[in-house]
């Protein structure tokens, strides 16, 4: 019986509810397959910030090192929304990020069949989307010094940096090769290089990483026009590597395929995956805290339970108990069953907690 660590963070909002389900998916995988899953709760966010003064304690980070992965459910509350805030919840994402170095965020992007007539797209236009992006989540504009905001004789002024080093760039890129490699083989890197310097050293240092993946097939595309692409032909993606801001905002834009963000798992990883490899990663649902809906039974869970199916796969290296996850949540699909946000006339609608149930029952 194989023993694993995981620091369980719940954050705000919807956050708790939907982490919940994913962590009694957990308890149902590890009686099917006999694991054995040690769960250690801690604080993030506007709830860490209410109880510990801060969004992102040394004892939760330390309560994250010691395991052998992380689950998140969401950060953000409108009561610490104001512009002039010092403290914010999402600072306790950015120093979780940076404190426990996931500098890959992996964002799968599949549209299920059973939810193409969801979306704003035809039908045809998005059917069978299946991509993955991978965002770098720990350097650039995000991070880059100078960072700061100073008065001048003329008025206020502020700068933000966009900084890469070739180190940053190769691992991220290697993330990116790797996951072709088990995919289609095809390799997007977006970027700006006809407009920005640090674009230009990331599409250099790509094509030098290339070489090690003469298999994969790579493409260099501009942002704009990969903002574009993303939603005239999203099928035409296999595997899209990104610097952080770029990752962050085609993200977003990339989540509308799917119908609704409540499908859509992440994992943020401290290592390049490779075949058989057991590495650090936290794991969340793409979705936020959602606070109008927070604590009504609506939420969807099935990000979240997808995001352990990450988990199993990334951090423990068991792909067959990942796939069991996704063909449940498949096979829930299938029969019907929708939460609110992904409800269409033929449907029937459950809850937060019925939902997970339901998938549950699929793996018994
Ligand atoms: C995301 C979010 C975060 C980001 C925010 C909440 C800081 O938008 O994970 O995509 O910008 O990285
Ligand atoms: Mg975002």
């Amino acid at each position: 019986m194989a023993n694993y660590t995981i620091a369980v963070l719940p954050g705000d909002g919807i956050g708790p509810e939907v982490v919940n389900e994913a962590v009694e998916t957990l308890k149902v995988i590890s009686q099917v397959f006999n694991h054995n899953f040690t769960l250690n709760y801690g604080l993030i966010g506007g709830s860490a910030i209410e109880a510990e003064g801060t969004a992102l304690s040394g004892f939760t980070l330390e309560v994250c090192r010691k395991s052998d992965a992380v689950l998140l459910g969401a950060v953000g509350d409108p009561r610490y929304d104001k512009p002039d805030n010092d403290i914010r919840p999402e600072d306790g994402l950015l120093a979780i990020r940076k404190g426990l170095g996931l500098f890959a965020n992996i964002r799968p992007v599949k549209v299920y069949q059973e939810l193409e007539n969801n979306t704003r797209f035809k039908p045809e236009a998005i059917r069978s989307t299946d991509f993955v992006f991978v965002r770098e989540l720990t350097g650039g504009v995000y991070f880059g010094k100078p960072k700061r905001r100073w008065e001048t004789t003329r008025g206020r002024r502020a700068v933000d940096s966009m900084v890469y080093s070739e180190q940053e760039i190769a691992r991220i890129v290697r993330v990116g090769f790797e996951l072709a490699r088990q995919r289609k083989k095809q390799l997007v890197s977006v970027d700006k290089a006809n407009v920005l310097m640090s674009s230009r050293l990331w599409r250099q240092v790509t094509d030098e990483v290339a070489r090690e993946y003469p298999d994969v097939t790579l493409e260099h595309l501009l942002v704009d026009a990969c903002a574009m692409k993303l939603v005239q032909d999203p099928r035409y993606f296999d595997v899209v590597v990104t610097e952080n801001m770029f990752g962050d905002i085609l993200t977003d834009e990339a989540s509308v395929l799917a119908g609704s963000l409540g499908m859509l798992p992440s994992a943020s990883l401290a290592a390049v995956p490779g075949a058989g490899l057991k590495i650090f990663g936290l794991y969340e649902p793409v979705h936020g805290s959602a606070p109008t809906i927070a604590g009504q039974d609506i939420a969807n869970p099935i990000a979240t339970i997808l995001t352990t199916a990450m988990m199993l796969r990334y951090s423990f290296n068991l792909e067959q108990e990942a796939s069991a996850i996704e063909t449940a949540v498949q096979e829930v699909l299938a029969q019907g069953y929708r939460t609110s946000d992904i409800i269409n006339e033929s449907g029937t609608i459950v809850g937060t907690s019925k939902m997970g149930q339901l998938v549950r029952s699929k793996l018994v």
